[in-house]
């Protein structure tokens, strides 16, 4: 606590501890809190050369606009190691500056199937690798139904699996539309490197992303065309674990994907 401050009693403190509990902040990051507020940007190498009377260096400015910064760095990977560097590097999205680990994919790239989920959470950001929690596990299991695993020995009964942002929104509030608009270039490109032969939409983040649309209830269970593929929306793994009865439809919408993959091998 700073010096300047009166000592603080037992009940306000965690009176204001539960506050932050409320407002998402469920876990510490760091040791000691950072005032951004107070930040000072740094001066840019090529202001102060000038400053101090150098000539100017030639130097590219990062584009303003996020979306533009993005669909720069998007374009220049050539490989999905190099797009998961880029997108890693990606500073314009205030959610890498609270999360412990970026979180890019899992599972075998080269797989027919590529899911798209929302977000990391708690775990996800922990371990940093995507649905890794229970929601993570449900999905393995659905998957394994139809005999698909992130694990398997062959592209054939593969899954390739990674969400919308790559880092944690803090409390796992919904992503906002300008944190979507900023990672669909690295999407995008993700997609079109891993080239699967069809999409999993998972919940309502990826349809907004690569749809433009909510309404996952109304969507799900229904072909689409997403990133120039065949595309499916699904009910998030979240969801059926707090509305089990909608697992029946997910199992429909399973069997649409076996049948699409055997239709076309
Ligand atoms: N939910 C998601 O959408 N993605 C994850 O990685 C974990 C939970």
């Amino acid at each position: 606590m700073s010096p300047d401050l009166p000592p603080m009693d037992t009940a306000t403190a965690l009176a204001l501890l539960a506050w932050q509990v409320e407002m998402g902040a469920d876990e510490p990051i760091l040791d000691a809190p950072v005032d951004r507020y107070e930040a000072v940007a740094p001066v840019a190498p090529a202001a102060a050369a000038v400053a101090a009377g150098d000539p100017a260096p030639v130097v590219v400015a990062p584009a303003a606009d996020p979306v533009v910064a993005a669909e720069g760095l998007a374009a220049r990977a050539d490989t999905l190691a190099a797009l998961a560097d880029l997108q890693a590097g990606f500073e314009q999205c205030d959610l890498k500056k609270g999360a412990r680990n970026f979180v890019f994919a899992d599972g075998r790239a080269d797989a027919r199937v590529m899911v798209i989920g929302e977000a990391p959470g708690r775990d996800e950001d922990l371990e940093g690798r995507p649905f890794v929690g229970r929601a993570g596990q449900l999905l393995d299991r659905m998957f394994a139904a139809i005999g698909l695993s992130r694990t398997a020995d062959t592209a054939e009964k593969g899954l390739y699996i990674t969400n919308v942002l790559p880092w944690r929104p803090p409390g796992n509030r919904d992503p906002d539309p300008a944190e979507i608009a900023m990672m669909l270039p690295f999407l995008a490109r993700h997609v079109e490197l891993a080239a699967p032969d069809l999409v999993v939409l998972m919940g309502n983040t990826p349809c907004a992303a690569a749809l433009g649309q909510r309404g996952i209830l109304r969507m799900r269970g229904r072909w689409v065309e997403a990133f120039g593929r065949p595309a499916l929306p699904m009910t998030h793994p979240a969801y059926l674990l707090r509305n089990p009865a909608a697992k029946r439809e997910a199992w429909a919408d399973l069997l649409s994907i076996r049948r699409r993959l055997e239709a076309a091998p």
